[in-house]
């Protein structure tokens, strides 16, 4: 823990201060505020960030204020990311292709723009915790087809994986998913999960299967190459029963957290002018905050 995070308590705000916050329904379960207060404190920046609970009728309401009460943007966490994309002024060509914000910025004019990090966070995290995983080492296998899986889906096809194969409970799901984005997307049968691995480099879970609290993911991994990389986007609890069995048999595994982190980063530039860092210290102090 170094000096400025010991001195917290004693940060004062001045009137120049720059704010941003996240807007959630319900928002008590958000990490943001602890992660951005981290690095607020850290690079000793006058400003603040904090968690709004906004009802998803008050949304459209909440965003437009952001220009005219002198905000630097916000975050929009569930279950606003998809309405979101409809509310902003602009929106980035990822944004607009996964169908979600997550990040918006005040321009300078008060043009209102939105973006989403989440297939950012989860690149950056991939490359950063096995960085020898190269696209050409193999297709992609992705379990899930909700939000978090469009974001994945974009990051992997923009970073040159060959070929994403999808699989989701809800076929007809994954296959809107395949036609909304475009691009070599193979849709296999829940049922088929297990086979549909054997050309996979990478194995990412999107699904909330495995989180506490939710059913277990159920997958035999036999026909998984030993080379693959194992990722799970799930982090409550940070070693989920696939990134368990995964390591088991020798595969690499990812964790969910770095994802979290690592989305943030961009959002955090924009508001308070400093490139922020994912660090083991950071990582600590975030997962101290987690139940
Ligand atoms: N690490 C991070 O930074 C990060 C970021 C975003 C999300 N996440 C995590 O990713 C997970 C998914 O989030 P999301 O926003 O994509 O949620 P979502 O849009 O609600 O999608 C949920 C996904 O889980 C599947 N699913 C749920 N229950 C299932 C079951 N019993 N059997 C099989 N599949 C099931 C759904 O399949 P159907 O289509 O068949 O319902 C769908 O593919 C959550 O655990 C979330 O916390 C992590």
């Amino acid at each position: 823990m170094n000096d400025a995070i010991k001195t917290l308590p004693t940060r004062m705000l001045t009137g120049r201060a720059k704010i941003a916050g996240v807007f959630g329904w319900p928002v008590t379960h958000s990490r943001s505020p602890r992660l951005h207060g981290y690095w607020l404190a850290k690079y000793g920046i006058d400003g603040a960030y904090l968690p709004f609970s906004t009802h998803p009728g008050a949304l459209e309401t909440a965003i437009r204020a952001l220009p005219s009460l002198g905000f630097r943007g916000a975050n929009v966490t569930l279950p606003h990311k998809e309405p979101a994309l409809g509310l902003v002024d602009e929106a980035t060509a990822r944004a607009q292709r996964i169908g979600a914000v997550n990040t918006i910025v005040i321009g300078e004019n008060g043009v209102i723009h939105g973006d989403n990090t989440d297939g950012f966070g989860f690149l950056a995290h991939l490359k950063a915790s096995a960085p020898k995983w190269r696209t050409a080492h193999g297709d992609a296998a992705v379990l899930g087809a909700g939000g978090a899986a469009r974001a994945v889906v974009v990051a992997l096809l923009d970073a040159g994986v060959p070929r994403v194969i999808l699989t989701n409970r809800t076929e007809r799901r994954a296959e809107d998913l395949a036609r909304d984005i475009g691009g070599d997307i193979e849709v296999v049968a829940w049922s088929e999960r297990a086979t549909a691995l054997k050309t996979a480099g990478l194995l990412v879970n999107t699904t909330q299967l495995g989180q506490a609290g939710q059913p277990p993911l159920e997958i035999d991994l036999k026909h998984l190459p030993k080379e693959a990389v194992v990722d799970d986007i799930v982090y409550v609890p940070m070693e989920t029963a696939l990134l368990a069995a995964a390591k088991a048999r020798g595969n690499q595994t990812v964790d969910g957290l770095g994802m979290l982190l690592h989305q943030a980063r961009p959002g955090f530039a924009a508001w308070f002018g400093v490139e922020p860092e994912v660090t083991p210290e950071l990582r600590d102090f975030v997962l101290q905050g987690i139940p």
